[in-house]
């Protein structure tokens, strides 16, 4: 399930800007855009550029590798859109002056398979 973790104070992001937190054994890009903040997965999917890194401009981050672009609100790939590839979204609230990012819990791959049938 996981829970709501801080990974910075408000005023730590500049708008326009993202910035990458360690969060639950990933890393999160967080970015700041018209007084929203937004979070992705910090890996680009092509070959793992930090998109935290990257050129915001609207609801786009371009990565700093080789400028695919994603939504900094849904993790899409903007490039593409008839495509599946996304990067991950994550919700992210303030309290008081602290942001704070939902990353869900990695799942061990090996907990669905069915055992004992050998
Ligand atoms: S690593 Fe991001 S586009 Fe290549």
């Amino acid at each position: 399930m996981g829970e709501f973790q801080s990974v910075a104070r408000t005023g730590d992001i500049p708008e326009g800007e993202g910035r990458a937190f360690a969060v639950s054994g990933r890393m999160v890009a967080v970015f700041l855009r018209d007084g929203q903040y937004h979070a992705i997965n910090d890996s680009c999917p092509h070959m793992g550029a930090s998109l935290a890194t990257g050129w915001v401009e609207d609801d786009q981050v371009t990565c700093p590798w080789h400028a695919w672009r994603f939504c900094i609100t849904d993790g899409s790939w903007l490039d593409n859109p008839q495509s599946d590839l996304n990067t991950d979204c994550y919700e992210v609230r303030v309290v008081e002056n602290e942001i704070q990012v939902l990353v869900p819990e990695r799942q061990d791959p090996g907990t669905d398979a069915a055992a004992g049938d050998e």
